[in-house]
């Protein structure tokens, strides 16, 4: 395509040899992370200086910065009970393994998603069961439903990109077949779904607080549930003296790993709670902004945005919309990135290893494990991979071109990528 035969009407494309629309740089992607301050600094120094880095005791008795997070946690989810973990990945683990997920057990996973989320499933000993995501690239609850077995003990559904799936309809069918539904919300700290709090919804939540995230501490993460059986039981797993310590019965103690979060990453995360609603307010208000100064070139020149459960109460951390061919998307994405548009990607390319998404799940599609076979063994059924199984989602994904928003943008910065967005689109 030349630049002539695309029609430009906003100035010669940086890719054809322009000049950028994108000068100011971008801020890096790390929503809590970039917010990292005082705040943080002091709740640190003040676990150091009392020489008291683990949750369950010190050398002087005191109040642990592990057991107050989790008290505000709970509350800002909604939750009766939030259990602070080592990572969003042992956080779904112990929140399968609360859910009474077990060797034998299939458990449904979006196609898009992070690995992790069929990992903590491995882990647990039960085998993960891949099902299509929809134009809202979350959970497609008729695939999720056609997907059950009579060996299906809970379904994964994944707010992805501070997203939320399609609650209803997922609790509708799960609730219809007896599973237990456990939301992974690694992605979408803080967000809703119709006025509740992602992670509230389903039996148990997963959060996690690692660097990328929307809230962090480095490593981290929350199970949140309003069940005190599921509360205990991700307690005894997180932590194998739990039970000892809770002075919870023996015959109903559960064995688990140790996976508890440190005093440090306690203190940390408790700061960056206090700044959560800023952070959801000043990426939605971008989000809002950029969205509707492209709205018009999107709906004439793309197949249009990603489709959203609840515009309002997604996190605004990511904007998508769909091209109507692979090769557009990816070319749409060179010429961003020309533009100074570095925070735009296609979100699957075939040549490109990316872990969130199933094709690239090797591991998982080959059944590499530990021991022989791994929870595939004990499994009643043949439960197997292919790279190809998922169609729609592969179609819908490596036709996406996805756009990071971070809190951190200032007006100067969406005003350049909206001419950015704008030039490119309008070229096509
Ligand atoms: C959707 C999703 N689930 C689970 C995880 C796992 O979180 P962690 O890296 O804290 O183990 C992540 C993040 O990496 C994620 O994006």
């Amino acid at each position: 395509m030349s630049t002539q035969s695309r029609g430009v009407s906003s100035g010669k494309l940086a890719i054809d040899g322009g000049a950028p629309a994108v000068i100011h740089p971008l801020p890096p992607m790390y929503p809590g992370g970039m917010r990292i301050g005082q705040e943080e600094e002091a709740s640190v120094l003040e676990v150091l200086r009392s020489k008291r880095l683990f949750r369950y005791y010190g050398p002087e008795p005191g109040p642990s910065k592990v057991a107050e997070l989790e008290q505000r946690f709970a509350k800002m989810v909604g939750t009766r009970y939030a259990l602070a973990v080592s990572s969003g990945t042992a956080a779904l683990a112990a929140a399968l393994a609360a859910l009474e997920v077990g060797p034998g057990d299939e458990v449904i996973v979006p196609a898009y998603t992070w690995i992790s989320t069929a990992a903590a499933v491995v882990a647990v000993g039960a085998v993960p069961v891949i099902a299509e995501v929809d134009d809202s690239l979350t959970l497609d609850p008729a695939d999720f439903e056609e997907k059950i077995t009579k060996y299906t003990k809970a379904v994964i559904p994944v707010h992805m990109r501070g997203t939320p799936a399609n609650m209803d309809a997922i609790m509708s069918i799960a609730n219809r077949y007896g599973l237990k539904v456990l939301e992974d919300v690694a992605q979408a700290d803080g967000a809703s779904y119709h006025g509740l709090r992602l992670g509230s919804i389903g039996h148990a939540g997963a959060f996690s607080l690692q660097f990328n995230k929307i809230l962090t501490s480095g490593e981290g993460g929350m199970v949140t549930t309003s069940e005190e059986e599921v509360y205990e039981r991700a307690l005894m797993y997180h932590d194998v003296a739990a039970s000892q310590r809770a002075g919870l019965p023996q015959d109903r103690t559960i064995i688990g790993v140790n996976c508890r979060m440190s005093e440090l990453q306690g203190a940390v995360a408790l700061a960056q709670l206090d700044k959560l609603e800023g952070i959801l307010r000043d990426s939605r208000k971008h989000k809002r902004a950029l969205k509707e100064a492209i709205a018009d070139v999107v709906e004439s020149r793309t197949m249009g945005f990603r489709r959203l459960h609840d515009e309002d109460g997604e996190a605004g951390i990511s904007l998508v919309f769909y091209m109507r061919t692979p090769e557009a998307a990816q070319y749409v994405v060179s010429a961003l990135h020309a533009e100074g548009l570095t925070c735009s990607s296609v979100l699957f390319q075939r040549g490109s290893s990316d872990y969130h998404v199933y094709f690239h799940w090797t591991p998982i599609l080959n059944k590499q494990y530990w021991g022989a076979q791994g929870p595939w063994r004990w499994n009643q059924r043949d439960v197997s991979y292919d790279r190809e199984m998922c169609p729609r989602t592969l179609d819908l994904l490596g036709r996406a071109v996805h756009l990071d928003i971070s809190p951190d943008l200032t007006d100067t910065n969406v005003g350049e990528m909206v001419v950015a967005i704008n030039k490119v689109l309008e070229s096509l």
